[in-house]
């Protein structure tokens, strides 16, 4: 680990369980002189408070800041608070902003409070919601590191194990909510999570067009880390082969991906990152062609404007 670069403050959301909890961690346990101050946006409760106290244990300057992501108005709340840390001088310089929080809902009928397809709204639409309200406060250099999955392409393997990819679609069809009596497969879910999935590629590639030339956008997956709490609203059957799953040697782990995401955010050797890049574990990886569109990019660009306008409108 070499960080040089002016360390400051970083941003993550979802530092309560998984990979947030394990990257909140080690981000917290770095040197004095490399330890950034830390900003923790999750659901205010009981987890944020253990998570922040933990890392404050470890020598962190830590801040909560809570907020469901499944709410729009309060993530624009949670970017203000950022913003008044900042100006107050409260908080160093914000450095990084590590978009971690993730979800897959078990039921595609399942609403945010502003209307939109919960997997998609948690996943991608609070995440360009605060990374837009917040991009005029990155200091230069800066980073803005996003969850990818490689799901967003089905290969055999994943489809063997019945995990679908990707089926692009409109992105205000994406964020409507399904319908009908009959709760819909769980297939319909892991579409709704490759889809949110490959929503954050194509908008990593236009934020990178759009942000300034001081601030790089790369995207980070993991590793399957079957043993997170990421499919708990999936069948108990499924979970318990989840936590079975990740015991397996060569699986990733939160705890080993953490460090590395830590790293991705701060340390010298990833600094070129940009353009949306890929890093698969600790390797960056060409994504697949259906994963760079700039027309798809650029819609995408335009109608996320247009959701986070009409839950801006209706609150
Ligand atoms: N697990 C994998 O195999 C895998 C593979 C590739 C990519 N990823 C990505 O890695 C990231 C972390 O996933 P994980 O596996 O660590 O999952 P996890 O254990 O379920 O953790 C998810 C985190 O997101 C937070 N979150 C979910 N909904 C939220 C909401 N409405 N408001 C605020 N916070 C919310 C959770 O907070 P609460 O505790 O309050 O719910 C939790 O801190 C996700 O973006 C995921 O898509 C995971």
């Amino acid at each position: 680990m070499t960080t040089t670069a002016e360390t400051g403050t970083v941003l993550i959301t979802g530092p309560t369980r998984g990979l947030g909890r394990a990257t909140t961690l080690a981000l917290a346990g770095r040197p004095d002189g490399a330890r950034p101050d830390l900003l923790l946006v999750g659901r205010g409760g009981p987890e944020l408070t253990r998570i922040a106290d933990e890392a404050r244990a470890r020598g962190a300057q830590v801040r909560e800041i809570g907020c469901d992501l499944a709410r729009l108005a309060d993530v624009r709340a949670a970017a203000a608070t950022v913003r008044n840390l900042l100006d107050a001088g409260a908080v160093r310089p914000l450095r990084a902003l590590i978009a971690n929080a993730g979800a897959m809902s078990a039921d595609t009928r399942t609403a945010s409070a502003d209307g939109y397809e919960l997997t998609f709204a948690v996943n991608y639409l609070a995440h360009a919601q605060l990374i837009g309200d917040l991009l005029g406060s990155l200091t230069a250099p800066a980073r803005v590191v996003l969850l990818g999955s490689n799901t967003y392409h089905a290969n055999l393997p994943r489809r063997i194990m019945g995990v679908p990819g990707a089926e692009w679609h409109d992105p205000l069809e994406l964020a409507r909510p399904a319908n009908g009596a009959k709760k819909p497969g769980f297939k319909a879910s892991g579409v709704a999570y490759s889809n949110a999935k490959l929503a954050i590629l194509y908008y990593a590639h236009e934020l990178q067009r759009q942000a300034g030339s001081g601030i790089n956008v790369s995207v980070f997956e993991p590793g399957w880390m079957p043993g997170t709490a990421l499919g708990r609203g999936m069948p108990a059957a499924a979970q318990a082969m989840g936590r079975g799953l990740a015991r397996l040697p060569g699986v990733s782990t939160a705890e080993r991906s953490g460090p590395q995401l830590a790293s991705i955010a701060l340390d010298d050797e990833w600094a070129r990152l940009r353009d949306g890049a890929f890093v698969v574990k600790d390797k960056v990886r060409e994504v697949r062609p259906v994963a760079r569109d700039r027309e798809r990019e650029r819609r995408l660009w335009a109608a996320t404007a247009q959701l986070m306008d009409r839950a801006d409108t209706r609150a």
